[in-house]
């Protein structure tokens, strides 16, 4: 029996920065961020908010929408390439704040790929009885990591959360049906924050060199997201022996409108099932999916039982596919 989806919520911050807000701040314009990316906003936390303070918000929420309390979580893991701290964790600030009580809570770093990850981890805490019930969050605080005067990076990314509580479906043909997760760490300095970590403590060279941002080789990326979105993509479809047709919603990790053209075309699932908040949101790494998952079912637009496909490549790279009901 496959784990499911029993509740999903998002936050978000309240600041919202336009296009036209960042062509005031780097040589951009929103004609280019449009075209090339699909974005037009993206939020912003300000100043003395919090990753963990939008995991909180998120999973509580989530935990409500599941029709549960707090204490029915036996686990919460959270997906996050820009935790609060280095250590502890984000899941370790933000466990009071949800009221978790002294359940074993860990970060997962798998960049964009961390809600994915965790979704397949918490299957297997589930399948093997350590856990009926896993919180999943993905949230970002990505604003915090940019270079202010990187105009091929800043207009980009933004921050939220999104959370789903995860449980035991009700049959075998429910919730996780297939999965797909890899990762090549070879490609690692193609998408990466160099400093911060133990390799280059901070000093004033690190910080002169912006080295503690976001550094990417936007084209190299661009290349390996599709090739392995539509390998992941294909794979999923295959082992769970299903039809592209038969797909009721594609939500996938949202970088670039592009990536995720041809990332449907190859699941073959057309655009009006492709399930977009990039625009309202810009790339929100391990929150995008959980935060376009909490949209679509605010808007209405996921039933129980619809047939959901996710597909997700990030830093690492790592990348992960899953096909699930809802
Ligand atoms: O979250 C998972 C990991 N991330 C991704 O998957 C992101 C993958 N990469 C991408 O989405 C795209 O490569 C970008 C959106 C980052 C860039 O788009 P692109 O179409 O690959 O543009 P490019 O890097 O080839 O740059 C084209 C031109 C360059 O100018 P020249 O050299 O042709 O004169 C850039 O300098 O666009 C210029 N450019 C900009 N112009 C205006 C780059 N950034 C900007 C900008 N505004 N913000």
């Amino acid at each position: 029996m496959g784990a499911r989806i029993l509740g999903i919520a998002s936050a978000v911050p309240s600041t919202v920065v336009t296009n036209h807000d960042l062509e005031r701040l780097v040589d951009t314009s929103d004609e280019w961020i449009t075209t090339r990316t699909g974005i037009k906003e993206r939020r912003h936390l300000k100043k003395g908010e919090d990753c963990s303070d939008m995991v909180a918000q998120a999973a509580s929420q989530a935990i409500e929408r599941a029709g549960l309390t707090p204490a029915d979580i036996d686990v919460m893991i959270v997906g996050t390439a820009t935790p609060d701290t280095v250590f502890p964790s984000t899941a370790c600030w933000a466990q009071p704040k949800v009221g978790l009580g002294t359940i074993p809570v860990l970060d997962i770093s798998a960049a964009c790929s961390g809600f994915l990850y965790g979704y397949q981890l918490a299957d297997s805490l589930i399948a093997s009885g350590r856990a009926r019930h896993v919180l999943v969050v993905g949230a970002e605080a990505l604003s915090r990591v940019m270079n202010w005067h990187d105009r091929t990076t800043c207009v980009l990314f933004g921050d939220g959360a999104g959370a789903a509580v995860i449980g035991p479906g009700d049959h075998e043909k429910d919730g996780l049906l297939a999965s797909s997760w890899g990762a090549d760490g070879r490609l690692a300095s193609l998408l990466w924050q160099p400093a911060g970590g133990t390799r280059h403590p901070a000093t004033e060279a690190t910080v002169a060199e912006q080295m503690h941002t976001v550094h990417m080789a936007g084209n190299e990326v661009f290349k390996h997201a599709v090739r392995a979105m539509k390998q992941a993509v294909g794979e999923v479809l295959e082992q769970a022996g299903l039809t592209n047709g038969e797909i009721d919603l594609f939500v996938p990790h949202q970088a670039n409108v592009r990536i995720i053209k041809a990332t449907a075309d190859r699941a073959r699932v057309p655009m009006e099932k492709t399930y977009l908040v990039i625009h309202k949101y810009g790339n929100v790494s391990a929150a995008s999916i959980p935060m376009a998952l909490a949209d679509a079912y605010e808007e209405g637009r996921l039933e129980r039982g619809d047939l959901v496909l996710s597909a997700s490549f990030g830093a690492g790279f790592t990348w992960a596919a899953t096909l699930y009901r809802w």
